[in-house]
């Protein structure tokens, strides 16, 4: 058999920047085969090159992009996938509009369920029982609220209930693996503000106004000062391939599970009251 024949490769979705660009070099690093995707193939070009390696372009929320690249992976061994492409959209439930909430889902949770479908068939015929892997990468706000992430949020927390059902129904063959990070300092932020449009025009002279400036001005700096690196992200997400026995959850950053953790103990109008504290919706 080929090296390319015989090697295991996983499939990992928005290599262009952060958490997915990471996970490239350290999948690698550990003997795996990758498929790097983006939306924009150029955006691969700095990797550096190999057997090892293949660049696909993909759009999680286009069919005939996913089903090209279905075909591009037919001669390889492909057993696992990391569902990683995603963006977050912020603001104020009561302004957002319904085509940007059904753009988030489009992506965050529709598209992962879309390539997941379509790499499944591939992934079953490569793999020996219990090697496949599923990987989503949802977020800590896929088990916790907070102010002005409604939409992201709703979508992380649809990606752990895909995660959750899939594992049950396919998760003895393949076993599912949820990832659940808190701040990463990756390009999220930037999409993010590019994500508000015209959203700080349109709550301008609402009450929403300087918690919005606050909201922005609090998430860069505490992605500054707190935040992981895609680096080590990807090193938490690798138990995800090399385990035999991979965990159902991994949390990443501190923050993921301590939030986790004060959301489970504290009374609800305790919890309420801190996050609107937080958040100076007091
Ligand atoms: N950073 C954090 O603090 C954090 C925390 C928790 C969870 N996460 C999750 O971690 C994952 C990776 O995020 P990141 O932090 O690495 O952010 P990032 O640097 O912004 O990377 C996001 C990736 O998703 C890609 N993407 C967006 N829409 C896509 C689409 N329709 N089809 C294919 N790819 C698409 C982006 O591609 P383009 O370059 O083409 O836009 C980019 O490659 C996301 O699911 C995010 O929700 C991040």
């Amino acid at each position: 058999m080929s090296e390319v024949g015989s090697r295991k490769f996983v499939l990992i979705t928005g290599c262009s920047t952060g958490i997915g660009k990471a996970l490239v070099g350290a999948c690698r690093g550990v003997g795996w085969g990758v498929v790097a995707t983006a939306r924009r193939i150029s955006d691969l070009e700095d990797l550096p090159g190999g057997e090892d390696l293949r660049c696909l372009s993909l759009d999680v929320v286009s069919a005939e992009s996913i089903a090209a690249a279905v075909s591009a992976c037919a001669d390889l061994r492909l057993v696992a996938l990391i569902n990683n492409a995603g963006y977050g959209q912020m603001g104020p439930l009561e302004f957002l509009r319904p085509e940007e909430l059904r753009a988030q889902f489009e992506t965050n949770v529709v598209g992962l369920q879309a390539v997941t479908n379509a790499f499944l068939p591939l992934i079953r015929d490569n793999a020996a029982r219990g090697e496949g892997r599923i990987v989503h990468v949802a977020s800590m706000l896929g088990r916790l609220s907070i102010p002005l992430a409604g939409p992201y949020s709703a979508s992380k927390h649809a990606v752990v209930a895909l995660a959750e059902t899939l594992r049950l129904e396919i998760g003895k063959e393949i076993p599912v693996v949820l990832v659940e990070p808190g701040a990463i300092a990756s390009s999220f932020r930037e999409t993010l503000a590019h994500a508000w449009g015209d959203l700080p025009g349109r709550v301008q002279g609402t009450c929403y106004e300087p918690l919005l400036a606050n909201f922005m001005k609090a998430r860069a700096s505490h992605a500054d000062r707190f935040a992981g690196s895609p680096e080590q992200a990807a090193r938490c997400i690798l138990k995800a391939l090399t385990r035999k026995h991979p965990p159902r959850r991994i949390l990443i950053r501190p923050e993921a599970r301590l939030a986790g953790w004060a959301k489970a103990v504290l009374p609800a109008p305790a919890w309420e009251w801190l996050l609107r504290k937080s958040y100076g919706l007091n």
